[in-house]
């Protein structure tokens, strides 16, 4: 299976920054994108422009967003929503970032963002992942996170849909840190993963499983080789590193 690489640009990228995405298009050739799926994230402000550029360069690079809100309409003043983001030229979601978890979203909060992905037709890109402080607890703390946000919910939205979806697996002490577990343990937690995210889900559906935390050109290909694939956060804002990712596929 080809891999996949997310470029999460967080609160990064102004109309300036579109240099920067052109440059990634124009790297993305036909022979990368035959090796390897690539999307990028740009701050909701960027998606319609990074979507018409997309579209008139008939480019195969995706587009995701970096959240969606847990409802789909209404009086959520600052908030954007899965259809929202689905207009604005988006296939892809961040669900539970830790970035987003650190500012109040709790479990519950990120069960009902990946219904509404699911609902708006974005595949959901589901961030899960442990503290510094819960490292000893891992095991039990990825279960619950993934227990609760895959959990169904009796309201008019439907339990998870068969369909693709994309599980992060982001240690909170690795994002810009640096520092990252080591190839094997990456792999063995992504498998454990992958176990029990199966059971959780309809059988059909088609499941990645990602690391992301400090990914760089250095270290990709030792990652890439133990995954389906990396969501990147600094390096994915310069385009020969995320260039260099994506060629260690
Ligand atoms: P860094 O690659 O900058 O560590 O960020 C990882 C991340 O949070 C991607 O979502």
């Amino acid at each position: 299976m080809s891999k996949i690489v997310i470029g999460n640009w967080k609160m990064n990228g102004l109309q300036s920054s579109v240099a920067i995405f052109r440059s990634i298009l124009e790297g993305y050739t036909p022979e990368r994108a035959a090796k390897s799926e690539l999307a990028l994230c740009p701050p909701a402000t960027l998606l319609a422009t990074f979507s018409s550029i997309v579209a008139e360069q008939s480019s195969p690079v995706l587009l995701g967003g970096q959240s969606c809100h847990h409802h789909a309409v209404g009086s959520f003043t600052g908030s954007v929503s899965a259809p929202m983001l689905k207009d604005a030229g988006a296939s892809f979601a961040l669900v539970g970032h830790a970035e987003r978890r650190a500012e109040g979203e709790d479990d519950e909060q990120v069960n009902a963002q990946l219904l509404q992905a699911q609902e708006a037709d974005l595949t959901p890109v589901l961030c899960v992942g442990e503290r510094q402080a819960e490292r000893a607890q891992r095991q039990h703390h990825l279960e619950r996170q993934l227990t609760r946000a895959l959990a169904s919910k009796p309201s008019s939205l439907a339990a998870p849909r068969a369909s693709r979806l994309i599980v992060a697996y982001e240690p909170v002490w690795a994002i810009g840190s640096g520092t990252m577990p080591s190839a094997a343990e990456i792999a063995s937690v992504c498998r454990s993963i992958a176990e029990q995210v199966q059971g959780l889900v309809p059988s059909d559906t088609r499941l990645e499983v990602l690391y992301g935390g400090s990914v760089s050109p250095a270290n990709a290909a030792d990652i890439l080789a133990a995954t389906d694939g990396v969501l990147v956060g600094g390096a994915s804002l310069d385009a020969a590193r995320l260039l260099a990712i994506v060629d260690a596929a």
